[in-house]
């Protein structure tokens, strides 16, 4: 790899603010002042080292964020703001949402450029599970309980998986489910003529966001993502 674009990767600058360090002579390869921007640097064996640290480069970024309500989950959008455009580290590193929640849910929500992880994660046969709380606008019924185990169709279209339902309160509702189809959490409800008005995440597989407040983000622990790529 160039060493300018390594640099713009590790210190998370733009290429012309690492090219004035490659100049200035303040970057080393391997103990020796490097002064060329198209430099190659092996990431496997050389050591890089800037203001006396060493830059470790990784090839791929994981994040998790406590998602604020008033953004989508999508790359670009021309009229509202996305949730890449929330944080810088997003946009450099070029991160894409794992599955989506939509404009007005909040909750736990992978970002990552690791587009080979994120197929695996949303794949319904690995079957990761989703933890929900929905504010519904009427009452639950225990008979919901046994309709969500069972599954039940959605507008002619798809059987859902068995899903489990804990009744929190009256009107609020623990959903776990391990399929994540358009708006599957409203239109479950939906089915049985119950609006959802408030939605959170509050777990995605082993992802959860307790200790984020709304609009906290984080990189994934080295615990979180073993998980996440065992086997
Ligand atoms: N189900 C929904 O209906 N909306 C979400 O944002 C996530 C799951």
């Amino acid at each position: 790899m160039r060493l300018d674009r390594f640099l713009s990767k590790t210190i998370g600058e733009s290429r012309t603010s690492v090219k004035k360090l490659i100049r200035n002579r303040q970057i080393f390869v391997n103990d020796i002042a490097i002064t060329s921007d198209g430099f190659h640097v092996d990431t496997a064996v050389d050591v890089v080292r800037y203001n006396d640290q060493v830059l470790e480069y990784e090839e791929y970024q994981y994040y998790l964020i406590n998602k604020p309500q008033g953004y989508i989950c999508a790359n670009e959008d021309n009229i509202n703001p996305t949730i890449i455009d929330y944080a810088p580290e997003f946009i450099m590193y070029k991160l894409h949402t794992v599955g989506r929640l939509d404009k007005d849910t909040t909750g736990a929500l992978m970002l990552t450029n690791d587009g080979k992880l994120t197929h695996r994660l949303i794949s319904p046969k690995n079957a990761f599970e989703k933890v929900y709380i929905a504010e519904v606008d009427g009452e639950l019924s225990t008979e919901l309980i046994v309709q969500f185990r069972d599954g039940f169709v959605i507008n002619d279209e798809f059987k859902t998986l068995p899903a489990t339902l804990e009744i929190v309160d009256k009107n609020i509702g623990r959903v776990t489910v391990v399929e994540g189809k358009y708006h599957q959490i409203k239109r479950m409800f939906g089915a049985f003529g119950l609006k959802v008005i408030k939605l959170h995440r509050e777990r995605f597989a082993n992802l959860v966001v307790d200790d984020l407040p709304i609009g906290g983000y984080r990189r994934l622990s080295r615990d979180e993502l073993k998980y996440l790529i065992k086997d």
